[in-house]
């Protein structure tokens, strides 16, 4: 059940409204602040896609949602709520700003997310002149109403304690908080993606296969396991009865091998991303990006709800965290919205205290 009473979205992009989608389908008040005039009709759009994701994961009716209000200025946007996630474009200047408004008229004890696909905490946090030690990074994955996850990075300034109640607040809404141990750009997540993809554009750029015929390889093939198994357990298991020892004695001579140009970065031209868009636009066969987006959310359910049923019906990996959130939200649905919100004030966010916290100058690992 989510211990946010009140909830600020700065910026409603992409992501920021896929954050009040996942907050509004929870039962939460959401006060978004954007200054793109289009904004309202972005955010709507995505609320409909997330909404009809979310009847078909809980065909026995949603709880009522959370009332959405736009602010005028960060300032009214922030200025009672106790959890508030930043998601305006990736730079480092514009972080700043925004990041020393939400601090100036925040409460004191608001835990502050960060959507930031790479930058460090630590590097953002300068911004903060009052209380930088409730920063975390909060990096979700798109959509983020329905992929569970949610990189947890804390820098040099955010206490221990704060890295805990963004736990549970990101829990509280049914997703996987993981916590990174060290503070690195990008941190795992995208350390990862941006790999693949080097190596995917030189495999387009170079000719080897198509856009088309690159996504084939991963959908028909590895990209079904990674869903459910992670990397290292399917290696764990294609080591066959030895298992990772075995594995990584038969595949380590090939990491001298010339089988990635990792380090290397395919020049990035109008060749390139004409290239790239071309091919993907004859991929789409005409599907607009709302109708994709409506076939990558149907099979998303559709894999966390097969996923929910493996395991002797206890639900595997995302299935499992998909079988207890769908549960979660039909007996908040289950309840009357006054029950509800005075359930939810109930459990109200408990304060990040400078005086009782000591400053460790390191993250929680
Ligand atoms: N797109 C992704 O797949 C993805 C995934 C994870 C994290 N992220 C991160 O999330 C953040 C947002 O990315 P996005 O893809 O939603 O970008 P986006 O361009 O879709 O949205 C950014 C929004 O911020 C708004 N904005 C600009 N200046 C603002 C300001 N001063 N105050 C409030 N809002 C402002 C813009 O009007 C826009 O609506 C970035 O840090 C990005 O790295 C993106």
């Amino acid at each position: 059940m989510s211990i946010i009473n009140k909830a600020a979205a700065i910026g409603g992009g992409v992501i920021g409204a896929g954050w009040v989608a996942r907050l509004l389908l929870n039962g939460i008040d959401v006060s978004i602040f954007d200054p793109d005039p289009e904004a309202s009709r972005k955010v709507s759009e995505v609320m409909k896609g997330a909404r009809r994701a979310y009847k078909q994961m809980v065909p026995g009716g949603l709880p009522v949602e959370g009332r959405l209000t736009f602010a005028k200025t960060i300032a009214e946007a922030v200025a009672d709520a106790d959890f508030i996630q930043e998601s305006v474009p990736e730079r480092l200047d514009l972080k700043h700003k925004v990041l020393a408004e939400i601090d100036t008229h925040s409460p004191a004890n608001a835990i502050v997310g960060s959507s930031t696909s790479g930058i460090k905490p630590t590097d953002m946090q300068v911004a903060m002149k009052k209380h930088p030690e409730r920063l975390v990074v909060g990096h979700p994955f798109n959509p983020v109403y329905l992929l569970p996850l949610v990189e947890i990075v804390g820098g040099e300034q955010t206490f221990p304690e704060a890295i805990e109640v963004a736990k549970e607040i990101y829990a509280s809404i049914g997703m996987k908080p993981v916590v990174i141990r060290k503070e690195i750009e990008a941190f795992v997540g995208d350390r990862l993606l941006e790999a693949a993809w080097r190596e995917a554009l030189w495999l387009i750029k170079d000719g080897i296969c198509t856009v088309e015929e690159l996504d084939d390889i991963m959908r028909y093939g590895f990209g079904l396991r990674w869903a459910q198994m992670g990397m290292f357990q399917v290696y764990r298991v294609a080591g066959g009865e030895a298992g990772m020892r075995h594995f990584m004695a038969q595949f380590g001579p090939c990491l001298q091998w010339p089988w990635t140009k990792l380090m290397d970065v395919p020049e990035f031209n109008d060749e390139l991303v004409d290239l790239i868009a071309t091919q993907s636009d004859d991929q789409a066969h005409g599907l607009s990006i709302r109708e994709l987006e409506r076939i990558r959310d149907d099979n998303l359910v559709a894999i966390m709800d097969a996923l929910s049923k493996q395991n002797k019906g206890k639900g595997w990996g995302a299935g499992a965290l998909h079988k207890d959130y769908t549960k979660q939200l039909a007996k908040l649905a289950a309840k009357k919205p006054l029950a509800s919100k005075a359930g939810e004030k109930a459990k109200a966010l408990k304060p990040v205290k400078k005086a009782e916290k000591k400053k460790t100058g390191k993250k929680k690992g």
